[in-house]
C-alpha cells in the first residue's frame, strides 16, 4: 500500500462530521484490512518505507469505532496520523515512539526467560561459553541506529558481529585466540551483508588493544555500543594463555583485569551511549561469588551510571547437564541455590 493512501485516509476521515458516517467509513477500511495476509502493513514511500503491524492496526481501528463521541474518535484518528506521519526516537536508537505498540519483539523486562537460543543462518551453539544471539540483537535494538559500530572485545565465536550484519550495524571484534578468531571470521564472512557493514576482527588482548588507532584504520573515531561478555573467570578456561582472562590467578585479579579492559574502551565509547556487560557467578569452595556485582561495581567506578540489571535465564552447561541431580542433592545438603540465571548489565557513559 502507498503510505499516500493512508495519509489521505486519514486526512478524510477527519473530515467526517458525523460518527455514524465515520464509523462506517472506518468499518470498511478495517475489514479490507481483516481479510489481507501478512503480519505487517508495509506503507510504501519515496525516502522510507513504514511496516505497521497489522495486529496493532486493527486494534487502533477498533478502537476508534468503540469511541462514544466524535471527539474521541478523533483523537484516535489524530495518534494514529501523527504516527503514520512523523518518526520520533530517541537519541541512540531508531525505535519509533509514535509506534511504540509495532515493537514487540523488543523486550523492555527486566526479567529473561529465553526459552530457546536462535539458531538461524550461520550461528553456531557449538562454541562453548556463548551467548544466545537475542542478547546483542536486543542490545542493538535498544541502543543503536543502523550504520553504527559495535565494539565487542570479548568476541568468541563472533554472535555479536553476526548479529551486526543482520541488522546493519559495524562491527570490530577482539579475540584473544588466533585459531577462535580465525573460524569466527570464515563464520561471520558466510552471513549475508544486506547493508555492506564492516566487520573486523582483531586478534589480540582486549586489555592492551590499541583501540583510538584500531578505530582511525577504520576511519571512524568512536563506536556507539560495547559489548563485554567476558570468560566468568575460571569456570570454562578457553586457553593456556597468561592474558586470557579466565587464567586470572584469583577472583580479584578477575576483577582488577576485566576493570582494565573497561578503562581501554570507554574513551572511544561516544558519551551518552552503552556499555553492556554479560556476566555469570560462581561457586567455589561452598561459596557463592558474585562476580556480576563485582564486575558492576567495577564498572560503575570508570563514570558509568547503572541502567539495568537484567537477570536471564542460564541454558544448563554441558557438564551441569547430566549431574542435575547431584547438583540438586548438592543444594539442599549445602544450603544454597542452583543458579540458573546470569547478568545482562546495561551503563550508559555520561561524561
Ligand atoms: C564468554 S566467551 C565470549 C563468547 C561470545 N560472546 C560468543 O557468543 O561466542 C569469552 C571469550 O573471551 C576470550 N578472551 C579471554 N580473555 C581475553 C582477552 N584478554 N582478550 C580478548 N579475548 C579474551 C576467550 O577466548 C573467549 O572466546
Amino acid at each position: 500500500m502507498d503510505k499516500t493512501w493512508l495519509v489521505t485516509w486519514l486526512d478524510e476521515a477527519l473530515e467526517i462530521s458525523l460518527l455514524d458516517s465515520l464509523r462506517e467509513y472506518v468499518t470498511a477500511f478495517r475489514e479490507e484490512l481483516a481479510g489481507q495476509d501478512g503480519e505487517t502493513l508495509v506503507l510504501e514511500a519515496t525516502n522510507d518505507n513504514l511496516a505497521l503491524r497489522r495486529d496493532i492496526l486493527l486494534e487502533e481501528l477498533d478502537q476508534i469505532l468503540a469511541s462514544r463521541t466524535l471527539d474521541r474518535a478523533r483523537y484516535y484518528l489524530r495518534r494514529l496520523q501523527r504516527g503514520v506521519l512523523e518518526v520520533r526516537t530517541n537519541d541512540v536508537n531508531e525505535i519509533n515512539l509514535n509506534r511504540w505498540k509495532d515493537y514487540a519483539e523488543v523486550w523492555s523486562d527486566s526479567l529473561w526467560v529465553v526459552p530457546r537460543r536462535d539458531s538461524s543462518g550461520t550461528h553456531t551453539a557449538g562454541y562453548w561459553g556463548n551467548f544466545i544471539p537475542q542478547i546483542p540483537r536486543q542490545m542493538m535494538w535498544r541502543y543503536t541506529r543502523k550504520g553504527d559500530w559495535v565494539l565487542d572485545a570479548f568476541l568468541g565465536s563472533g554472535t555479536t558481529l553476526i548479529e551486526c550484519r543482520r541488522l546493519g550495524r559495524n562491527g570490530i571484534g577482539i579475540e584473544l585466540n588466533a585459531g577462535v578468531a580465525q573460524s569466527t571470521e570464515e563464520r561471520v564472512a558466510q552471513e549475508p551483508n544486506p547493508y555492506g557493514i564492516t566487520s573486523k576482527i582483531v586478534v589480540g588482548d582486549s586489555a592492551t588493544v590499541d583501540y583510538a588507532a584500531l578505530l582511525q584504520q577504520l576511519g571512524v573515531e568512536q563506536v556507539q555500543l560495547v559489548l563485554l561478555h567476558p570468560p566468568y573467570h575460571d569456570i570454562i578456561q578457553f586457553s593456556e594463555d597468561t592474558r586470557d582472562l579466565s587464567n586470572a590467578a584469583s577472583v580479584d585479579d578477575f576483577v582488577a583485569r576485566f576493570t582494565e579492559v573497561v578503562a581501554q574502551v570507554t574513551p572511544v565509547l561516544e558519551v551518552g551511549r552503552y556499555l553492556v556487560v554479560v556476566i555469570g557467578d560462581k561457586y567455589a569452595k561452598g561459596e557463592w561469588i558474585p562476580l556480576g556485582f563485582y564486575l558492576m561495581q567495577a564498572a560503575m567506578e570508570q563514570g558509568y551510571h547503572l541502567k539495568s540489571i537484567v537477570v536471564k535465564n542460564f541454558d544448563v552447561t554441558r557438564a551441569k547437564r547430566t549431574r542435575e541431580g547431584l547438583w540438586r542433592y548438592r543444594a539442599l545438603a549445602g544450603g544454597f541455590y542452583v543458579f540458573k540465571h546470569e547478568y545482562v548489565l546495561v551503563l550508559e557513559k555520561t561524561d
